[in-house]
Formats: C-alpha cells, structure tokens, sequence
C-alpha cells in the first residue's frame, strides 16, 4: 500500500444499544489528503467522525494514527496528536466571546503562548470576520460566522487532519463558496482533511477521494472525480 497512512479506520463497527450505526468500515486518509464522506441522512457519516475524534468508543474494530494503535487515547490524546474536529451544528458556546471559543480550541497546547497567539493570529488571518469579532458573543453571531468559528477553533489546535461534519448546512451560496475556499487554503498549506457534506456536489469537486455511507457500510469508494461522474452517484446524491 505504500506510504503509512495518516489515519487509517479497519472493520470499525458502531453501535448505540440495538442500532448498529456503522457495519465493518475501513477507510483511510493520506498525509495532505482531501477525502469526502458522502451519504443520506442518518447513514452513519456522524458516527464516524465521532469515533474517529474518541467521543464515542466503537464496538469493534481499530484504528491507527501514523501507524500507532488508537484505541487507548482518549479524545483530548488524540487532539494533542493532530486530530482536530469541527463537529455538527457547530457547538459554540453562545456565551462565550469569539476570543474564548477559539482558546478553548488550543487547550492542548495551552503551555505554548507564544504558539497560541500564533494559532490567534493565523485564525484571524483566515477568517477576519472573527478578528473584527473577537469580544462579540459567539451566540451572537451569524449561522455562517458561527461556522469560521467552528473551523477556527479546530484549528487552534494545529491539526494535521480536520474533521469536518457538515460545514455548509444553512449557509448562502456565497458563504459556502468562501468556507471552501478557505479549505482549499488550508490544504494548500499541508493539512488533510475528512469532509463530511450532504452537498455532494461540492464535496467531490473539493476532495481527491470519496467514500460513499449507505446505512452505516461503505457501498463505493473511489477517486471523487470518478464518483462525480458514477450513474449512482448520480442518482442517489447529486440530483440527476
Ligand atoms: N446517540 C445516539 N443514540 C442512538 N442512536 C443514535 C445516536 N446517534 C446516532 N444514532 C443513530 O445512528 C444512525 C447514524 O447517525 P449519524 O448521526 O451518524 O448519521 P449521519 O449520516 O451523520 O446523518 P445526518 O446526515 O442526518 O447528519 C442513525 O440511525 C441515528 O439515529
Ligand atoms: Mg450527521
């Protein structure tokens, strides 16, 4: 298989009480690889970036980051190693300031201020809405603000891959195209990224390789270029 993956997911199965979420998936994501996650609604694509970031521990199954076993690290671990996840819906606490919520994404690294102000500054650089923002209430702030500072706060962490849960839901056209371009940017600069997107569209256009979820098992896995054009694909996700 050549180069040691990044992340690499083998037979993982997920289950909460009698649903099986996720049946025998393995997929894998290289070092400065876009890889997108595509699938109906309820197919499992949350499940699995929450396994994957230690939120939820799989039934079976394992996993390996850079070739190290993952299953005794517990989330916080994992983010210390380079997985960072901006979760669905966000999660920002409404409460806290712009400023805060992106701190909080740098906790791992709190002991490095001068790496924290850095991560600040970089984060600002990218999404200067935040900068202009930085003491608003995050509850405060538009649906597609909120999303930058999902993202950002991901970032703080300084991850080698992002999880991503659904980055374009709710937004307008134009902010969707500007969360993309931004990371477009972000893999410009090294860093992989998992893309979970109901619009499939803009995922397979964005990624290099797609994994397809039907009720929790993956049903086709390809170069996105090739699934762009797959008569399923098609059918089933992109509207034609
Ligand atoms: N905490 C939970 N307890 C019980 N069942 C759950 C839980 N979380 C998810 N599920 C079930 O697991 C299945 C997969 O859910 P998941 O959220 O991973 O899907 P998804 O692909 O992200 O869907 P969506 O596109 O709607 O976000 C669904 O049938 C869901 O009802
Ligand atoms: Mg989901």
């Amino acid at each position: 298989m050549g180069e040691t993956p990044l992340l690499q997911l083998n037979h993982l199965s997920v289950q909460y009480g009698g649903i099986q979420a996720l049946h025998d998936v393995s997929l894998h994501v290289a070092s400065g690889e876009i890889v997108t996650l595509i699938g109906a609604n309820g197919a499992g694509k949350t499940s699995c970036l929450r396994a994957i970031s230690g939120l939820i521990a799989p039934a079976q199954g394992s996993m390996q980051w850079m070739g190290q076993d993952l299953r005794n690290r517990d989330a916080a671990q994992r983010v210390r190693l380079g997985l960072a996840h901006s979760p669905e819906g966000r999660m920002v606490l409404a409460q806290q300031s712009v400023e805060d919520n992106l701190k909080l994404g740098s906790f791992v690294h709190r002991a490095d201020k001068v790496g924290c102000q850095q991560s600040l500054d970089e984060v600002f650089q990218l999404f200067p809405r935040l900068r202009e923002r930085r003491a608003q209430s995050a509850g405060t702030l538009s649906g597609g603000e909120q999303q930058m500072l999902a993202m950002g706060r991901a970032l703080m962490a300084r991850p080698k891959l992002l999880l991503l849960d659904e980055p374009s839901l709710g937004l307008a056209p134009l902010v969707v195209a500007e969360i993309f371009d931004r990371m477009r940017g972000m893999n410009a600069q090294g860093m992989a990224l998992l893309l979970v997107e109901q619009n499939a569209q803009l995922a397979l256009r964005l990624a290099q390789r797609a994994y397809v979820l039907e009720s929790g098992r993956i049903v086709l896995e390809g170069k996105a270029q090739e699934l762009l054009h797959d008569s399923r694909v098609k059918a089933a996700y992109l509207g034609a």
